[in-house]
């Protein structure tokens, strides 16, 4: 993993470290010559849903960091799957996946985004999920986990007009990793077209590629782990 665009030695977090994509990501940026300090955060030290761990581990970096990767998301628990329907939905699930994919990244923004470098390229990049597209809509169902992936892009577009203006070589992304053999997605692979249900190795490379070539022109954008722009 090149990530040349980065200035060494460079500084890495990984929120969400023990998914399946978070944890290739942070093995792809420990193999990589740029990021000689990464670090990694996963609960109980961080939980999403509590903003004072959230506070916290951002205070706990003293330097300044070139890249945080939020790896973090729910579609279902023990407790609920998303909906088929709209009857199906029930506030409290609803609440917890908007809790995890919209208000703790927004969180994860509020307090790491001012520890961000200013003197060079830094990204904020946060996983999204192509459903999360309005326009690309055209299936329905999964009421919750779209509609807080949608807010989430909203957020980090936001976000990006906002931190433009202290730290103009920054950006922040939403972004799509494809279909990832993971837990999140294992109930629902079934229909995945052979050779299109990715190993988080390969996304994760694929998704740090497209991090490295980047440009401040593409803050607040949406970009899928082929590098293809996608729609809000
Ligand atoms: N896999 C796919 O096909 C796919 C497709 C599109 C988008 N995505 C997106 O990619 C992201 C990562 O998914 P994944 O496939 O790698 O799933 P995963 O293996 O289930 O990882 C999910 C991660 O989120 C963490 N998390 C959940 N609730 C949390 C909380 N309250 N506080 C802190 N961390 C919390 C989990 O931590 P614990 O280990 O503590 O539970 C785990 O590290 C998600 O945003 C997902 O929506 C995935």
């Amino acid at each position: 993993m090149n990530l040349s665009s980065f200035t060494a030695p460079a500084t890495a977090v990984v929120i969400g470290a023990s998914g399946g994509i978070g944890a290739a990501v942070r093995q792809h940026l420990e193999d990589s010559p740029v990021f000689n300090d990464v670090i990694a955060f996963r609960r109980p030290a961080l939980d999403l849903k509590d903003e004072d761990s959230i506070r916290g581990a951002a205070a706990s970096i003293d330097r300044p960091i070139d890249l945080v990767f939020v790896a973090t998301g729910v579609l279902h628990t023990d407790s609920y799957q998303p909906e088929k329907a709209l009857r199906q939905v029930d506030p409290q699930a609803m609440q917890d996946v908007f809790a995890i994919n919209t208000i703790g990244p927004a969180l994860v923004a509020k307090h790491f985004l001012p520890k961000m470098r200013k003197d060079a390229k830094s990204v904020f990049a946060a996983l999204s999920a192509r459903v999360g597209s309005i326009s690309d809509n055209r299936l329905g169902g999964w009421v919750s986990y779209r509609a807080s992936k949608a807010a989430l892009n909203m957020v980090l577009k936001t976000a990006a007009i906002e931190h433009r203006r202290s730290r103009p070589q920054s950006v922040l992304l939403a972004l799509h990793p494809g279909t990832v053999d993971t837990r999140l997605s294992s109930p629902f692979q079934r229909g995945v077209p052979d050779g299109k249900l990715f190993d988080p190795a390969f996304s994760a490379g694929k998704l740090l590629q497209v991090i490295d070539h980047v440009q401040p022109d593409d803050s607040g954008s949406f970009y899928a782990w082929d590098g293809q722009p996608i729609t809000f």
